[in-house]
């Protein structure tokens, strides 16, 4: 219920208008997000880099509306990608991008998918300058058959161009069985986004469920699986089934969120796997945001106890 609410409110022009000019709110939010400039995006890698784990950095914004400001977007990302190949941060892939496919345009009234692909291929170009990758996430259900025809499109010339499926629509183990081929580059995540009930599974088990095979999936193929996940027990299952058909640990990785579970993203990594975290910056923070609430009560009562103390 509460998911759903707050889920909600990250689409409520009015909810936004209030958190976004509350200046305390700030505050809370840079436990999630990098900052608000390329610059305070940047820092954040080295930092990460230096201890070990890889960075996938995404511009905050999504729902553009005007071809103008996707073209924008397009443009921030290639100077992001020089700024961080610049620093030596591309090296290995160590610092490579998320873009969401709306925010370069997927979503325009007219010809959304045509800017979206002339925007992720300036995107590509610049990445691939850089020697890295980018990543196209996933967005709501709507979206799904638009991304996955934009980059399979891209991938033509940009074979290591990476997507994201979603456990918990009912749709994603056939998705992955079609991703899952030498080369591809596969997150795998939850999902993040409202979806009717024929569409998505309801229940967290279910979902959970559906991440485990999926991720099987993934794992058993010849691809590259990326597992975005903070799940302790998606994790432990993850490592037992790489360990039984003799996955090595530089053929897949974990992925987790900027700020969450920091602890388990430093004790993977010493270990020996691979550890991305996905960090965000810009100054359209609020959808990540409320999104994050969304997941756990908790942040909640985190982010109104933070506003409390301050005051
Ligand atoms: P779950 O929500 O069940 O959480 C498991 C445990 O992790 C919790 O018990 C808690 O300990 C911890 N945890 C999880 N979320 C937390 C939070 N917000 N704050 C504090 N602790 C938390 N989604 C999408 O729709 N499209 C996309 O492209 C992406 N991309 C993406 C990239 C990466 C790198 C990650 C990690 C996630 C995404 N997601 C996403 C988001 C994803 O779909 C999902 O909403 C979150 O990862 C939460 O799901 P978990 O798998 O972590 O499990």
């Amino acid at each position: 219920m509460l998911r759903r609410v707050l889920l909600a409110a990250s689409a409520s022009q009015r909810i936004r208008q209030l958190t976004t000019t509350a200046p305390l709110a700030r505050h809370v939010v840079r436990r999630f997000v990098a900052g608000e400039s390329a610059a305070d995006a940047l820092s954040v890698a080295e930092r990460l880099v230096a201890e070990g784990l890889s960075v996938s950095i995404d511009y905050l914004g999504e729902d553009t509306v005007d071809p103008e400001q996707a073209a924008r977007v397009a443009s921030e990302y290639v100077t992001l990608l020089e700024l961080l190949a610049a620093a030596g941060l591309t090296v290995g892939g160590r610092a490579e991008v998320s873009v969401k496919p709306t925010a370069v345009g997927l979503g325009l009234p007219e010809h959304g998918e045509k800017t979206a692909a002339e925007n992720l291929v300036r995107i590509c170009r610049a990445a691939q300058a850089a020697g890295t990758t980018v990543t196209v996430d996933m967005e709501d259900h709507t979206r799904i058959d638009g991304t996955l025809r934009l980059v399979g499109e891209l991938r033509a010339d940009f074979p290591d161009l990476g997507c994201v499926i979603q456990s918990y629509l009912r749709r994603s183990p056939g998705d992955c069985q079609a991703l899952a081929v030498a080369g591809s580059r596969v997150r795998l995540c939850k999902g993040a986004y409202r979806a009717p009930d024929g569409v998505a599974l309801a229940a967290r088990s279910e979902v959970d469920r559906s991440f485990a095979r999926c991720m099987r999936i993934l794992l058993d193929g010849p691809g590259y699986p990326m597992l975005a996940t903070h799940d302790p027990r998606l994790v432990a299952i993850a490592k037992s089934r790489a360990a039984t058909i003799g996955r090595e640990p530089s053929s897949f990785e974990y992925q987790m969120l900027y700020g969450i579970r920091t602890d388990e993203q430093a004790a993977l990594a010493a270990e020996g796997a691979q550890v991305r975290v996905y960090v965000p910056y810009g100054s359209d923070w609020y959808g990540y945001f409320m999104r994050r609430l969304a997941e756990r009560p908790a942040n909640l009562m985190f982010f109104l106890r933070a506003l409390a103390s301050l005051r």
